[in-house]
C-alpha cells in the first residue's frame, strides 16, 4: 500500500519552492518568496531549489546561466534561508525532475496546459513561435514538487494556479493509477506584499523584464539607488488613507503600503493608521529609510557570497546530494507504479 505521509523521517511537513535564476532578484522575489521561505524553516522540512531547467523555456546565454544560478541561490541566503537547516540546490542537478516531468506530460492533459495564464502572458501573440518546453513548463513545477512529495508550497499569487494544476496531475495520478501516492499541496500565499507592483505602474507586477530600472527595487541596489527609485516612483495626488479601504483604485498607494507593511512586517492596516493623512513626500521618506535599513545587510550580504562562487559551489553539491537522496525512493515506486520494467 502506497502511503501519503510525506514527513520523511524528521516528522515535520514538507515544503517546496523554488525560482528562476534568469536575471537580477528584485524585491517582489523577497517580499513574495524568499523572506516567506526562510520563515518557515523553523518548523518544516524545507528544500529551496534554483530552477535552472525552467528557466531555459526562455532562451538564456549559456555564459551567465551558472553565474545567474549561483546568484539566485545567494539571494535565498542573503534573505535569510539557511542551508544548514534546509536543502538548497540547483535544479538540473537531480534528474528525477525532467523524468518525473516526463511522466506528468502523459498525466495532464492539452486542455488543462492550453489555460495557464502565465503561457500566454509569456508566450505573446507568437504562440507558435513559444518553445514547447514554455508550454508545459507547469508540469516541471508539479514534478519539483511531487519528487519529494512536499505538500507545502510558498509562492507569490501568480502561482495559484499552476498549483492547482500540481494538485490536478496529483490526483489524476492517483486515480489512473488506482493508488493513493501524491499528497495534494497546499499553495501558502503569505505575507503583506504577496504581488508587489512596478514602482512606474501600480497594475502591472514588478518584474525582471520591465523594461524600466525605476520599476523596480533589484537586491543588488545601492542605497542610492534605492533611495532615487522610491522618491521618484508613481503616486496619486492624494494623501495617504488612515485605513486600507482608502487603498481602494489606488493601486500605487496600495503598492506602497503594501511594500512598507512587508518590509516592517505590519499589517497594512497599521501602516494606513500611522501614516493616514500625510502626504506623499513624507510617507517616501520613511520608507525609503525602512527600505534601506532592511535590504541593506541583505545587499551586502548577497554581493559577499556573489565573490566566493566555490563556497556558493560547495553548498550546492551538498544540497543536490541531499535532494538526489530524498527523490530517489520516491521516482523508484513511481516507475513500479507506472509498470516499466526493471525497477
Ligand atoms: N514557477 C515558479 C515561479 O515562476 C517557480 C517554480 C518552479 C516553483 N518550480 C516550482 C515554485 C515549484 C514553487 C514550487 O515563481
Amino acid at each position: 500500500m502506497h502511503s501519503m505521509k510525506n514527513s520523511g523521517n524528521t516528522g515535520k511537513v514538507r515544503v517546496f519552492s523554488g525560482a528562476q535564476p534568469s536575471g537580477d532578484m528584485h524585491l517582489g522575489n523577497y517580499l513574495g518568496a524568499f523572506k516567506n521561505w526562510a520563515r518557515l524553516q523553523a518548523d518544516h522540512e524545507c528544500i529551496f531549489c534554483v530552477v535552472d531547467l525552467h528557466a531555459i523555456t526562455l532562451f538564456q546565454d549559456p555564459k551567465i546561466l551558472a553565474s545567474q544560478t549561483r546568484e539566485a541561490a545567494a539571494a535565498y541566503i542573503a534573505a535569510g534561508v539557511d542551508p544548514d537547516r534546509c536543502i538548497l540546490f540547483n535544479q538540473s542537478r537531480v534528474s528525477g525532475h525532467a523524468e518525473l516531468a516526463w511522466i506528468f506530460n502523459c498525466v495532464a492533459r492539452v486542455g488543462w496546459l492550453g489555460r495557464m495564464t502565465q503561457f500566454k502572458d509569456k508566450a505573446g501573440k507568437n504562440r507558435e513561435k513559444a518553445s514547447v518546453g514554455l508550454y508545459i513548463y507547469p508540469t516541471l513545477m508539479a514534478a519539483d514538487i511531487l519528487l519529494y512529495k512536499a505538500s507545502r508550497v510558498p509562492v507569490g499569487a501568480d502561482q495559484k494556479q499552476h498549483l492547482e494544476l500540481t494538485r490536478d496531475i496529483a490526483q489524476k495520478f492517483n486515480n489512473d493509477f488506482g493508488v493513493d501516492f501524491f499528497p495534494l499541496v497546499d499553495p501558502v500565499i503569505t505575507g503583506e506584499a504577496t504581488r508587489v507592483m512596478s514602482l512606474r505602474d501600480g497594475n502591472k507586477k514588478m518584474s525582471k523584464s520591465d523594461p524600466s530600472e525605476m520599476s523596480r527595487i533589484n537586491l543588488t541596489d545601492d542605497v542610492d539607488v534605492i533611495a532615487r527609485k522610491i522618491q521618484k516612483a508613481r503616486t496619486d495626488s492624494g494623501e495617504i488613507p488612515d485605513n486600507v479601504e482608502g487603498l481602494k483604485d489606488r493601486p500605487e498607494a496600495a503598492n506602497l503600503i503594501a511594500i512598507y507593511a512587508a518590509l516592517s512586517d505590519q499589517t497594512r492596516a497599521q501602516v494606513c493608521e500611522d501614516f493616514g493623512g500625510r502626504g506623499f513626500s513624507n510617507f517616501k521618506a520613511a520608507l525609503t529609510e525602512l527600505a534601506v535599513t532592511v535590504l541593506g545587510p541583505i545587499t551586502s550580504e548577497m554581493k559577499r557570497l556573489k565573490d566566493d562562487p566555490a563556497y556558493m559551489d560547495s553548498i550546492l553539491d551538498a544540497g543536490a546530494i541531499k535532494a538526489r537522496e530524498l527523490s530517489e525512493p520516491v521516482l523508484r515506486e513511481v516507475r513500479q507504479i507506472v509498470g516499466f520494467l526493471g525497477v
